[in-house]
């Protein structure tokens, strides 16, 4: 009985599972290692996409800087594994590994074997995140620092290609997705892909600031980047609390000690954009260089509250408001961000957060909106093609302010398999890795 489940067992993984082995260079050329490994095979319940890889560890170069477990753009200059989906339409996922983070959440264990300089993973993609109808494969592998940088592919360019180009879809080979997930072929666009192509990133409040379910209804915002700024726009429950004294499109100075929505974008500088709504249409923008440290507030913005309907009884209304925020208002390169909803009087006083911080942990003992290591990943170039410098408006504030700037809040890096995951679609891409 036992001897017959066994072989059952083997037999339905091999039918599944389908094993590539990346074994030349980007142009085809022969490499001197053990190869790195990679295998596809459907999840029981046929809603992932399994990716196990098995490679050689180099430690070179070291891991990046920045928080284990979360994304971390720039992934591609460090040590990686990475897998493309492609479709005829040209849309692609791309699954990045290293040595622990991700841009969307992914389910991810990873070993290090540092006796045989080796490490394995195992990734669940889920099936959403596939672009519909997958035709095409690649996979590549990335290690080494600059003149020894090397670049690995499954199916490599021709000898004379002139640089390695990972975004080369011509060079992709078909795969049978149906073999692994019968239902992919057929299926529609999730809406994850719909909002990815469109470039608009959806988020909703979920958890209270120490991670637990909130009540009500979540806060929803989402983010759609334009050559006029990125555009927020936020659907909220409205509790009709005590309104600011302040005039609807104009800046209000305080405003987070009414109902109000708040959204904060980081970069690796500590160096952020805070951005706060209320229902009632005053708003407060803030410069900050270094945790707290404000070098400007009340920027001017565009914002409109669409809708406003009252609560019946204990049920909140609804609230829905739209910002246009400016280019020039982003810190340079953001790379993280997180939301916070507050609302109720004194004692009632609710604090719900994106990235909340951990329940019944000593180190965070009330809310507090700037703890910055509780950020997360923002692929914010889908937002903002141009967010590399500091624009004029940073480079003012920063001038006339005089404060001194504390730097670094303390985020050490971890050594530990990283595993990153991007939605891309290929125009975006175009020319880079
Ligand atoms: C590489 O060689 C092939 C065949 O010899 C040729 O068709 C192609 O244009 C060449 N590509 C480059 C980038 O030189
Ligand atoms: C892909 O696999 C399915 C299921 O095994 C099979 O029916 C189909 O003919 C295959 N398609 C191609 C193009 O090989
Ligand atoms: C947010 O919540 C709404 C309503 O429950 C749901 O339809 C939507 O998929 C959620 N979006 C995200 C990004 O979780
Ligand atoms: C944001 O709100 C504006 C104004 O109501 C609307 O035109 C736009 O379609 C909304 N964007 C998204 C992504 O929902
Ligand atoms: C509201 O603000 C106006 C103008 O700033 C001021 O004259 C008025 O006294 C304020 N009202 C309250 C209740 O604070
Ligand atoms: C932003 O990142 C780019 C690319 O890494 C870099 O060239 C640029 O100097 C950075 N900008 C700032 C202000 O640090
Ligand atoms: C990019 O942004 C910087 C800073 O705002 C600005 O000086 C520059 O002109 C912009 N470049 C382009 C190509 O839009």
């Amino acid at each position: 009985m036992g001897v017959l489940l066994l072989v059952l067992l083997y037999a339905a993984s091999t039918r599944a599972a389908k094993t590539y082995t990346i074994t030349t260079t980007w142009n085809g050329g022969a490499i001197d290692h053990k190869p790195v490994q990679l295998t596809l095979s459907p999840s029981s319940d046929q809603q992932y996409l399994e990716l196990s890889i098995d490679a050689p560890f180099f430690n070179d170069p070291p891991s990046p800087p920045g928080p284990a477990g979360q994304a971390f753009y720039g992934l591609w200059n460090y040590e990686v594994v990475e897998a493309f989906f492609l479709n005829d339409d040209n849309q692609y996922l791309e699954v990045e590994r290293v040595t622990i983070r991700h841009s969307l959440p992914l389910e991810v264990t990873t070993q290090r074997n540092p006796t045989t300089k080796s490490w394995t993973g195992l990734a669940k993609i889920p099936i959403t995140y596939l672009p519909p109808t997958v035709t095409k494969f690649n996979a590549y592998a990335i290690h080494g620092s600059g003149k020894d940088r090397m670049y690995e592919s499954l199916y490599p360019a021709p000898e004379n290609a002139s640089n390695p180009d990972f975004h080369a879809l011509q060079y992709f080979q078909p795969i049978n997705m149906s073999e692994l997930l019968p239902d992919q072929p057929n299926a529609p666009m999730s809406e994850l892909w719909e909002d990815a192509l469109q470039g608009v990133f959806p988020y909703n409040i979920t958890t209270t600031w120490n991670n637990l379910p909130v009540p009500n209804t979540p806060v929803q915002f989402t983010l759609q980047g334009f050559q006029a700024g990125v555009e927020l726009n936020v659907t909220a429950p409205f509790y009709n609390d005590p309104a600011p004294n302040g005039t609807a499109g104009q800046p209000f100075y305080g405003l987070w000690d009414y109902e109000v929505v708040e959204m904060f974008f980081l970069n690796d500088n500590d160096e952020y954009l805070e951005v706060e709504l209320g229902p009632w249409g005053e708003h407060l923008l803030l410069l900050l260089k270094g945790e707290r440290n404000t070098i400007k507030h009340s920027l001017p913005l565009d914002f409109l509250v669409t809708e406003r309907t009252m609560p019946i009884e204990n049920k909140p209304g609804i609230w829905k408001g739209s910002a246009m925020i400016p280019p020039g208002y982003f810190p340079p390169n953001v790379t993280r961000m997180n939301a916070y909803a507050i609302h109720g009087v004194d004692d009632a006083r609710d604090y719900q957060a994106l990235h909340p911080a951990p329940n019944n942990d000593p180190d965070y003992p009330q809310p507090d909106f700037h703890r910055l290591s509780l950020f997360r990943a923002i692929d914010f170039e889908f937002q903002l093609s141009n967010n590399s410098e500091y624009s004029d408006v940073w480079l003012d504030a920063m001038a006339s302010s005089s404060t001194t700037i504390s730097v670094g809040s303390g985020h050490k890096a971890l050594l530990v398999a990283l595993l990153s995951l991007t939605v891309v679609g290929a125009a975006w891409f175009a020319g880079s890795w």
